[in-house]
């Protein structure tokens, strides 16, 4: 029989609507400034997309603070503390349950309790998004809008061209999260449950 869980406060939910939007919007206006010049708009004309990036880019870096905090002083931040022993062997065990066990109909080796909100993939890729990845974006980021404070040379390259294609190669590891991210939330108790735990804040375990 499967069990309710009110694993999404509302703090959560709101931080994390925002978070989507904003990450759509700096997706497309990086694309657009990426592959598009001056005279030839991709979707959105240059200038118009470097103002949307940066304003979009300082709201994500506001609202991350806000998830910092919320989840540093509420009980959400548990579920992002890893424990490294057996780790291996519990992501093994998740990724051949979605490449294979899922299909087959058997029982999820990490079913959703009142302690477990994340299967140990979830966890290691939210723990990997929100610890690592965001915060280098944001600090790559916020220096390509103060590029005076960016060192001119390192190792021969341009420095700000240098935290440049970093900052590109962290966007496109954002995006292939999100592929993966949106692939992954269907394959829930039913395929449209985790999205309606993100709108209601609870959670059906398998
Ligand atoms: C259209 C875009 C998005 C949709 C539809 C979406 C959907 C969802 C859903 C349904 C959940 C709940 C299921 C689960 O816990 O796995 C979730 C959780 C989560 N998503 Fe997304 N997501 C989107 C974009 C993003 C982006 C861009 C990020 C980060 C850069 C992100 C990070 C997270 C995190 C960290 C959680 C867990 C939050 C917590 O409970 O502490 N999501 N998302």
């Amino acid at each position: 029989m499967s069990k309710n869980f009110y694993h999404y406060p509302v703090w959560v939910r709101l931080w994390h609507l925002i978070n989507a939007v904003l990450c759509l919007f700096l997706i497309v206006t990086g694309f657009s400034m990426l592959y598009s010049d001056p005279d030839n708009a991709l979707v959105v004309k240059f200038q118009r997309a470097v103002s949307i990036h940066n304003v979009c880019g300082v709201l994500l870096t506001i609202s991350y603070t806000l998830f910092l905090f919320g989840n540093l002083f509420t009980s959400n931040g548990k579920h992002y503390l890893l424990t490294m022993k057996g780790l291996g062997k519990r992501l093994w065990k998740q990724g051949r349950y979605y490449a294979y066990g899922y299909f087959k109909g058997e029982e999820a080796p990490f079913p959703v309790s009142s302690e477990r909100k994340f299967n140990p993939l979830q966890q290691v890729s939210y723990v990997g998004v929100m610890y690592l990845a965001l915060p280098m974006l944001f600090i790559t980021g916020w220096a390509l809008m103060f590029p005076e404070f960016i060192l001119k040379k390192f190792l021969g390259f341009s420095g700000i061209f240098l935290t440049d294609q970093f900052h590109v190669i962290l966007g496109f590891l954002i995006v292939i999260f999100l592929f993966i991210h949106l692939y992954v939330i269907t394959m829930g108790k039913t395929p449209l449950s985790n999205f309606r735990s993100i709108i209601t804040g609870w959670q059906e375990s398998h």
